[in-house]
């Protein structure tokens, strides 16, 4: 399976912190955001990882992450995203690298606390449709979100002011080779952009959608208040990585 990290975008909601450089180049704790995605997929096996990305800085991109030595790989892949057409825009630029191959997809500013290796070998034995990780939050209305009936997802609305559930649809999607045909039939939405909700509701509509909930702390980092708490997350992970306990997220702001 290969990976694509997408950290394109404008990343206006953290003007002017994005004025001069790229969201995902922001620090969260000690780390560039980019690394928490890239090691993301590479906890969960896939070597074979693509960086779409555009703009002024994206040439930042190489001199920050080279070959990804960092990350233990051999190499790194990149595309350049002309414009700010949405995820389903930038993730179409990875249909050449992705060539026929099932790919797991993970949004530039999504940081999670534990590993997708259980969701990516399962959905390696699904071999079609795609996989969508679940995470129950407080916010539903800032994200995707999921309406379930039993076991079953039945549909995903992008940031309803009443969410039918309180499952956030993360930022990290499993799809096999057909996902480029999807993406060629999708409409810009209200704020311009290909969505990638509606890549997903494609998949539910041809009944090979299937989903995990994900384990421990998720976050998004693309506004002020999810920067903040994406860096005290990991700083709080970092002193307790000794000291295995089950993690709240309680007086986290
Ligand atoms: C995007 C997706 C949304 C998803 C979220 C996860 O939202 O459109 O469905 O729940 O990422 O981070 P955005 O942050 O681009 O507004």
């Amino acid at each position: 399976m290969k990976g694509v990290v997408l950290a394109g975008g404008t990343g206006s909601r953290l003007f002017p912190l994005t004025k001069i450089t790229n969201k995902h180049l922001l620090p969260i704790y000690d780390k560039p955001m980019v690394y928490y995605p890239i090691q993301t997929l590479v906890d969960a096996g896939i070597r074979d990882i693509m960086i779409v990305t555009g703009g002024r800085n994206a040439g930042d991109f190489l001199r920050l992450l080279g070959n990804g030595k960092e990350f233990g790989l051999a190499h790194l892949n990149y595309a350049y995203q002309e414009g700010e057409g949405g995820i389903a825009e930038a993730l179409a630029l990875a249909e050449h690298f992705a060539d026929g191959d099932q790919i797991c997809i993970i949004l530039g500013d999504n940081l999670i606390e534990g590993s997708i290796r259980h969701a990516v070998e399962d959905f390696a034995a699904q071999q079609r449709g795609a996989r969508i990780l679940l995470k129950q939050v407080p916010d539903a209305e800032r994200f995707g979100v999921a309406e379930l009936r039993g076991d079953r997802i039945v549909g995903i609305e992008e940031k309803p002011q009443k969410p039918k559930s309180n499952c956030a649809v993360t930022g990290i999607y499993l799809y096999d080779a057909t996902v480029f045909e999807k993406i060629r039939t999708l409409v810009p939405s209200a704020r311009g952009e290909l969505e990638i909700t509606d890549v997903n509701n494609a998949y539910i509509r041809e009944g090979t959608m299937t989903f995990s909930y994900l384990e421990g702390w998720w976050t998004d980092a693309g506004t002020f208040e999810s920067l903040l708490r994406a860096s005290n997350l990991v700083a709080r992970s970092r002193t307790t990585e000794d000291r295995p306990s089950p993690t709240s997220e309680a007086g986290i702001p």
